[in-house]
C-alpha cells in the first residue's frame, strides 16, 4: 500500500516535472547553443497525428498505411522531443506566406517522395477547401502550386543525383555529371537526398557501366562510387548554385529495418511486429557508414548546405514503415507511413524555413 502511494507519488513528480520541461521548452529558445534538433527521443502525443491522411489526395498506394488496413495506429501518436528545446508546431499558413513567391524543390529517389507527399499533406490539411491548388507533372518533375500564395512545391524524381545517359545503346552513370542541376538551381529551396539505389544489382540497377572521370567500369567499389557522386555534386554546388537565391539541404540516410540485431531482437528480420519506436536516444545499429560518407562530403563544401541529421531519429521508429499494409503487400521497412516520420522531417525543414 505505502509502496504504491510512493509510486504515485512518484509519477505525479515526474509528470509535473515533464509539464515545467516542457514550458521551459516552449519554442523560444531554439537559439539556445544546447539545442540540437536532431538529438533527443520520441513521446507519446495524444493530440498526434499532425493530419488525417484519408483526406490527403496526394498519397501513393506505396504510403498509404491506415488506407491499406494497419491495425495497429500507435505510430501516429509520437512527436519527436528534442533534448534541450521543442520543435515549433507545422503552421501550414505561416509557412505559405514566408515562403510566398517560392519555388521548393525535392530532389532524391523515392524516400524524397515520401517525403514530399507528407509536405502536401501537411499543407493540404490546413488550407480551405477553396483554395486554388493545381498540380502538373513534365518530365521527371511533380509540382504542387498554390495559388493564392504564389509558392510551388515539386518533387524531381532521380535515382543517384548524377546522370545516367545513354551511349550507344548502353546505360552510363556517369559519375561526375550533373546536367539535371540546370533545372534544379532555378528554385528557392532545395533538398537533396540519395543513398537507396546505390548498392542495387541485376535487375534492379538501372545502369550498365560506371564512368568514372575518363574510365568506362562494369563496376566498382559502391561506398567509393557513391563518395564520387557526393563530391560531384558539392562541386555542382559550389560552382553553380547563388546562395543569395537558393537554400540548400542535404538529407541523411533514412535508415531501414530489416536486422533485428540493430534493435536488439536478434533472428528478427523485418519491421512486421513493430508498434512503438525505441525508448531513448541510442540505437545499437550506430551511425551507417553511408552516412559518414555524406558528412565527410558536406564538410568539403564551401556554400552553406544545411545536413537534415534525420538519421538517428528515424533509426529510433522502427514502427513507422509501412511493413505489409501497402497496395502490394510487400513487406516494406525502407519507406515510410503518410502520415507519420516523414511529418517530422518536414516539421525540421520548416523550422530552418520559417
Ligand atoms: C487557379 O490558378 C490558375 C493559375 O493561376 C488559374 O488559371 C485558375 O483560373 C485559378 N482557378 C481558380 C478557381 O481561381
Ligand atoms: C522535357 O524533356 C524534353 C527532353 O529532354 C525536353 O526537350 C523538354 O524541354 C523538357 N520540358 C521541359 C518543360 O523542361
Ligand atoms: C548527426 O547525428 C548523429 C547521431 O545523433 C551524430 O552522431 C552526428 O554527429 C550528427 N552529425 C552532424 C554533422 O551533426
Amino acid at each position: 500500500m505505502g509502496s504504491e502511494i510512493n509510486r504515485g507519488c512518484w509519477y505525479a513528480l515526474v509528470i509535473i516535472c515533464a509539464l515545467l520541461s516542457a514550458t521551459n521548452n516552449a519554442y523560444g529558445d531554439l537559439n539556445d547553443p544546447e539545442c540540437d534538433l536532431f538529438q533527443g527521443s520520441w513521446v507519446y502525443d495524444e493530440s498526434y497525428p499532425m493530419y488525417d491522411s484519408t483526406k490527403c489526395p496526394h498519397i501513393r498506394k506505396e504510403y498509404d498505411c491506415v488506407k491499406y488496413g494497419r491495425p495497429n495506429l500507435d505510430y501516429l501518436k509520437f512527436r519527436w522531443q528534442p533534448s534541450h528545446c521543442s520543435l515549433p508546431i507545422f503552421d501550414a499558413e505561416e509557412f505559405l506566406r514566408k515562403m510566398s513567391g517560392k519555388k521548393i524543390m525535392y530532389i532524391g529517389d523515392s524516400i524524397s517522395v515520401n517525403q514530399w507527399q507528407s509536405m502536401v499533406c501537411l499543407i493540404h490539411a490546413a488550407l480551405p477547401w477553396q483554395s486554388n491548388i493545381t498540380q502538373e507533372s513534365i518530365n521527371s518533375t511533380t509540382t504542387v502550386t498554390y495559388e493564392d500564395y504564389g509558392v510551388s512545391i515539386s518533387i524531381f524524381l532521380s535515382h543517384y543525383l548524377v546522370d545516367i545517359a545513354d551511349l550507344f545503346n548502353t546505360r552510363v552513370l556517369k559519375l561526375n555529371s550533373i546536367t539535371d542541376g540546370d533545372i534544379w538551381k532555378e528554385y528557392d529551396v532545395l533538398i537533396f537526398n540519395t543513398w537507396l539505389w546505390w548498392y542495387r544489382e541485376g535487375e534492379k540497377q538501372p545502369w550498365d557501366y560506371i564512368l568514372l572521370g575518363k574510365e568506362l567500369l562494369k563496376d566498382m567499389d559502391r561506398m567509393a562510387a557513391f563518395r564520387e557522386a557526393l563530391k560531384t555534386w558539392g562541386d555542382w554546388v559550389d560552382s553553380e548554385v547563388d546562395i543569395d537565391k537558393t537554400t540548400v539541404f542535404f538529407q541523411g540516410v533514412s535508415p531501414s529495418h530489416y536486422n533485428g540485431l540493430e534493435w536488439n531482437k536478434p533472428g528478427v528480420t523485418n519491421c512486421a511486429k513493430e508498434t512503438v519506436p525505441i525508448s531513448g536516444s541510442t540505437y545499437l545499429g550506430g551511425v551507417p557508414t553511408a552516412e559518414m560518407v555524406i558528412e565527410q562530403v558536406l564538410s568539403d563544401i564551401m556554400k552553406p548546405v544545411t545536413l537534415l541529421n534525420i538519421t538517428r531519429l528515424s533509426q529510433l521508429r522502427k514502427d513507422a514503415h509501412p511493413s505489409s499494409f501497402n497496395a502490394f503487400k510487400g513487406m516494406d521497412c525502407t519507406h515510410w507511413c503518410v502520415a507519420g516520420l516523414p511529418d517530422t522531417w518536414n516539421q525540421i525543414l520548416y523550422t530552418y524555413l520559417v
